[in-house]
């Protein structure tokens, strides 16, 4: 899985010392919490804080992840007055990514491979690390979903050229996937990111699915709301696993069929879930685990199909 993380410092273990927790039903904070939240503009939607909130609830963690909803114009200064107020750190979500990236004192590999960053920790001296996560999210999503699946077993198809795409695509590269075919409606911005990427990636008018070992849909297509994506999987190998990064629904058109085919089907939710994991960690010192509990828990307002 390569960078887990991306080399993220991490906060100390906690002591029973000045630990905040549950008095009467009531989460209580010491003065030592510790803080981080999502920045995002809207955040409202973010279920980033039911996720951490969850972890942070499980470990009985003195600290808190707040959702702060913060507009382009403001994202600098309040980056940095988040680290000027002690905060640990923070996720990075729509449409701040690339802005973060531009922000950071220092960035992961992985962040420079992405162009993008998603989780940000703030050290003693108010630096500002970045790195992104949702590669490593979609691996591990991708290993929950479909247990022993290699991405270097075979040749993947992306379809989509979008951020979301950018990171899951250098994941699967770094990952040793031997080919990876683009897809996009746009295809100057997949030819882009190609070019970007550099390595085994190739663009495509229409997906080479009889020699998929992996299909991902990386599109917004298949979203409540939207269009389901058109495509017929009979073409694809009975081995291949498809996945949606699309997670509302739950279980997309997309993932339906490939199901009523047989094939093994990876939901969008696990990589959400795992992408949180390496910031938590570095916040609150706790490693986190990604469980059925968890996943219910997020996921409780989130339509079946
Ligand atoms: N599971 C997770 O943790 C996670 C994390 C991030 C994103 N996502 C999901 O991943 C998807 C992409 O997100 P993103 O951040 O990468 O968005 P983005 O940068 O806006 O990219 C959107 C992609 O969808 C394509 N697209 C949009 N509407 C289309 C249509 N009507 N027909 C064909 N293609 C269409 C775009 O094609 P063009 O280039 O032609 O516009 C582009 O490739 C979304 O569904 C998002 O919810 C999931």
């Amino acid at each position: 899985m390569g960078e887990r993380g991306g080399g993220l410092p991490r906060a100390p273990p906690l002591t029973g010392a000045g630990r905040g927790g549950h008095v009467g039903g009531m989460q209580v904070l010491s003065g030592k919490a510790r803080k981080a939240g999502v920045l995002g503009w809207p955040v409202a939607h973010s279920r980033s804080p039911r996720l951490h909130g969850f972890w942070l609830q499980r470990h009985g963690v003195d600290g808190a992840y707040l959702p702060l909803p913060v507009a382009p114009e403001h994202f600098v200064a309040a980056v940095r007055a988040l680290a000027r107020l002690g905060f640990a750190g923070a996720n990075v979500t729509i449409p701040h990514k690339e802005a973060a990236f531009a922000l950071c004192d220092t960035l992961s590999p992985v962040a420079r491979r992405a162009g993008s960053v998603n989780t940000l920790v703030f050290d003693a001296e108010g630096g500002i690390h970045g790195t992104s996560t949702d590669g490593f999210g979609f691996l591990e999503s991708l290993q929950d979903g479909a247990p022993g699946f290699d991405p270097a077993s075979g040749p993947a198809v992306i379809l989509g050229a979008g951020g979301a795409v950018r990171a899951v695509a250098a994941a699967l590269l770094d990952a040793g996937c031997p080919k990876l075919t683009l897809v996009n409606r746009t295809p100057a911005r997949a030819e882009a990111l190609a070019r970007d990427l550099g390595g085994p990636v190739c663009v495509a008018a229409t997906p080479p699915l009889a020699e998929a070992a992996l299909l991902v849909n990386g599109t917004s297509l298949g979203m409540a709301g939207q269009p389901p994506l058109d495509i017929d999987l009979s073409a694809l190998p009975p081995h291949a696993v498809v996945a949606d990064l699309v997670y509302v629904p739950l279980e997309t058109p997309l993932l339906a069929a490939a199901r009523a085919r047989g094939l093994r089907a990876v939901d969008g939710l696990g990589m959400l879930l795992h992408q949180a994991r390496p910031g938590f960690e570095a916040w609150f010192g706790v490693a986190p685990a990604v469980d059925a509990e968890l996943r219910a828990f997020v996921a409780h307002d989130i339509p079946p199909r």
